[in-house]
């Protein structure tokens, strides 16, 4: 039964036949936090909604901007609205998010801090993101797949540790390399929680799932071995073992060549590449062992015109005469004017 909604679901969805394997002659297209600030329709629920987490747990909300780029441009998929730092909260620790500023956490810098932390994932947090997805899964059409989400335990733990996004991540750097056991069991409590949390959305209807590795590029091989290619691993495993078959993208931002072992060694079913990779390297060494995803520079698509173009159909060229989704190599930036994201469109899609 369950088998036969997964190969049915693959074979109305563009976006579960690329994860499979297959190449669209058409790639289907989303691009990341396309739910967000660029659209007004997003402002004007931001501002009724209050504060940033309250839209992230008001799941009729949550929903209804999770939906808003789909009715808008016609995605291939939605990407469930909510945040990558809800598993530091449902977890116990403290996070906000100030007006202007970006993320505010309780820095998490020793044993006594690691000790805060509940075992599992508080339901009454992830519970509403659950809820979430649920809604917005009943209001897709057959073709639209529903893409949910976590970060990876690195990227996660480096906002825990500063408390704020930094420029380099030194605090969590630094924090590895001195107290390497303090750090291996902070991430494994969030391999841990995010295995949860991933099988959550799930259950509850996603039809795939993305691992965000924003910060993976600040390490170096053996820091980025051990502290994003296993827990990865961890978490493809994990998942799978309790959903065979899961679907899961990956998303080492910003990490070069060393993108090769991370798809070898993770067990992902597809990776996305940000604006910095190389496409000849993507097409000629990753895209043979899995399906790609991205990668035009979110600010081409900020500069429009003749420039845009040229990206696309660099990116189109390179990438799509192989299993390929079509994205940005990052997400959308606020200013980002929408007849751009019209023209990146009917470019793709021809
Ligand atoms: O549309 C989507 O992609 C889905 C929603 C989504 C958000 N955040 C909404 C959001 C997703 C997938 C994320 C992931 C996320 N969150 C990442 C990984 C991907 C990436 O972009 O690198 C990271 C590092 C975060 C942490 C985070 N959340 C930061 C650093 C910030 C502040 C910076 C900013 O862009 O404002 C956020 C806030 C945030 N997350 C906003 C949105 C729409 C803006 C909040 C607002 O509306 O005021």
């Amino acid at each position: 039964m369950e088998e036969a909604r997964q190969t049915m679901g693959m074979g109305t969805k563009p976006l579960l036949r690329v994860l499979a394997g297959q190449r669209e002659a058409i790639p289907p297209v989303w691009m990341m936090r396309q739910a967000g600030r660029y659209l007004p329709e997003y402002r004007a629920l931001r501002e009724k909604a209050g504060g940033f987490l309250d839209l992230c747990f008001n799941p009729e909300m949550a929903a209804e901007v999770t939906l808003q780029p789909i009715r808008r441009f016609g995605f291939d998929a939605a990407i469930l609205f909510s945040d990558i730092l809800v598993v530091p909260l449902a977890l116990g620790r403290k996070v906000e998010f100030l007006a202007g500023e970006g993320p505010k956490l309780d820095p998490l810098t020793d044993a006594a801090d690691l000790a805060t932390l509940r075992d599992t994932i508080d339901p009454a947090v992830v519970g509403k993101v659950y809820e979430t997805v649920t809604r917005v899964k009943a209001a897709l059409d057959a073709r639209t797949t529903l893409i949910g989400f976590c970060g990876a335990p690195w990227t996660v733990a480096t906002y825990m540790v500063a408390g704020e996004g930094t420029p380099d991540q030194g605090p969590a750097r630094m924090l590895a390399y001195r107290e390497p056991e303090l750090f291996a069991q902070l991430i494994d409590r969030l391999a841990d929680a995010s295995i949860d949390y991933l099988v959550g959305q799930l259950d509850a209807g996603a039809e795939c799932v993305q691992i965000f590795d924003t910060w993976a590029g600040v390490l170096s091989q053996t820091e980025f071995d051990r502290w994003c290619v296993k827990p990865t691993k961890k978490i493809v495993d994990g998942v799978r073992a309790r959903v065979p078959g899961a679907k899961i993208i990956g998303f080492p931002r910003g990490v070069g060549s060393k993108l090769w072992r991370y798809v070898k060694d993770t067990g992902i079913d597809a990776v996305g590449l940000d604006w910095m990779q190389g496409l000849v390297y993507a097409r000629d060494h990753i895209q043979t062992l899995k399906p790609v995803q991205g990668n035009v520079d979110p600010l081409a698509l900020l500069a429009g015109g003749a420039a845009l173009d040229r990206e696309v159909d660099a990116v189109m060229q390179a990438l799509s005469g192989g299993p390929f989704i079509f994205n940005l190599g990052h997400g959308i930036v606020p200013p980002t004017p929408i007849p751009h994201v019209e023209q990146m469109l009917k470019r793709v899609r021809g």
